[in-house]
């Protein structure tokens, strides 16, 4: 029996990364996917890639005109919304006397603003519908403590873990379940920017901080997407209606708490 069976899932972000991962984990389990990007021409890639059970959506969670018509979108091609994954985010990376507002700004409206807000439109949603639903937020082990150079995502990310404590907590009434799962580091696209701006700041070649993060994971390698899948599925079926509020650590051992 497949765990997603006739579900109707959005992921933000899933273009590429993650996102698309748990895409294609969700559909292998018999959900239907929103493909929600604010890069409409890779989510109808990625979409097409994936098979008739993915969609494209074009959606930037920074706007809410744009969630608003990414979930009437959903809704009028499923007719129901029954997992958010809150997926998308951004990355940056300076040392504290040269984090900029600009940069402040983008990583919190995405990162935070940008969650709290698809959030509050899935749970309008579902709390609408009447039988619940699952929401899952992506944190990261940045947001589990202070980075020397990484000070405005990880706030970001601990906002994102404070953020499903308390929206678990008032959601679980309706029989919405909102959990995170925190990540360490994963290999993608995404690692390959990490990688340029700690050689930028930390005047390393090009590749070394990668493979230097990779050989300190406890596992003995970087993550990949794949690795995470498990846990996606798990926080998004019925297995997990006994979990509120929680975040995961999904990093091969790097974070214990
Ligand atoms: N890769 C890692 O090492 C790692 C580690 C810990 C946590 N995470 C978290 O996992 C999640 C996915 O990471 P990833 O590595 O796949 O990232 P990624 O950069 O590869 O993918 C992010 C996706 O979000 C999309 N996006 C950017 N801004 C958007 C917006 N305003 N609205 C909608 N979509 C937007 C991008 O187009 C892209 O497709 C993120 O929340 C990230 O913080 C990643």
């Amino acid at each position: 029996m497949k765990r997603l069976a006739g579900k109707s899932a959005l992921i933000t972000g899933s273009a590429r990364g993650i996102g698309q991962a748990f895409a294609q984990a969700y559909i292998g389990e018999g959900a239907t996917v929103a493909i929600a990007d604010i890069n409409l021409e890779r989510a109808r890639a990625t979409a097409s890639e994936l098979g008739p059970q993915a969609y494209p959506v074009r959606m930037d969670v920074t706007e809410q005109a744009s969630i608003d018509a990414a979930f009437a979108e959903v809704i009028s091609k499923t007719g129901k919304l029954d997992i958010l994954v809150n997926n998308a985010a951004l990355f940056d990376l300076a040392p504290i006397t040269q984090i900029t507002r600009d940069s402040y700004e983008r990583l919190f409206s995405i990162n935070v603003a940008g969650t709290l807000f698809t959030l509050q439109a899935a749970a309008r949603q579902m709390i609408s519908q009447g039988h619940g639903g699952k929401i899952i937020n992506m944190a990261s082990q940045a947001g589990r403590r202070g980075e020397a150079l990484v000070g405005v995502y990880c706030a970001s990310k601990a906002a994102v873990i404070s953020l499903t404590q308390s929206a678990g907590l008032n959601l679980i009434k309706h029989g919405i379940n909102v959990n995170a799962i925190a990540p360490g580091v994963v290999d993608g696209e995404h690692w390959d920017g990490v990688d340029a701006l700690f050689a930028k700041y930390e005047n390393r070649p090009a590749g070394e901080k990668k493979r230097l993060v990779g050989q300190e994971v406890p596992y003995g390698r970087m993550g990949t997407a794949e690795d995470l899948t498990g846990m996606a599925i798990f926080l998004a079926s019925s297995e997990s209606d006994y979990i509120v509020a929680q975040t995961y650590n999904v990093d091969g051992g790097n974070w214990m708490s």
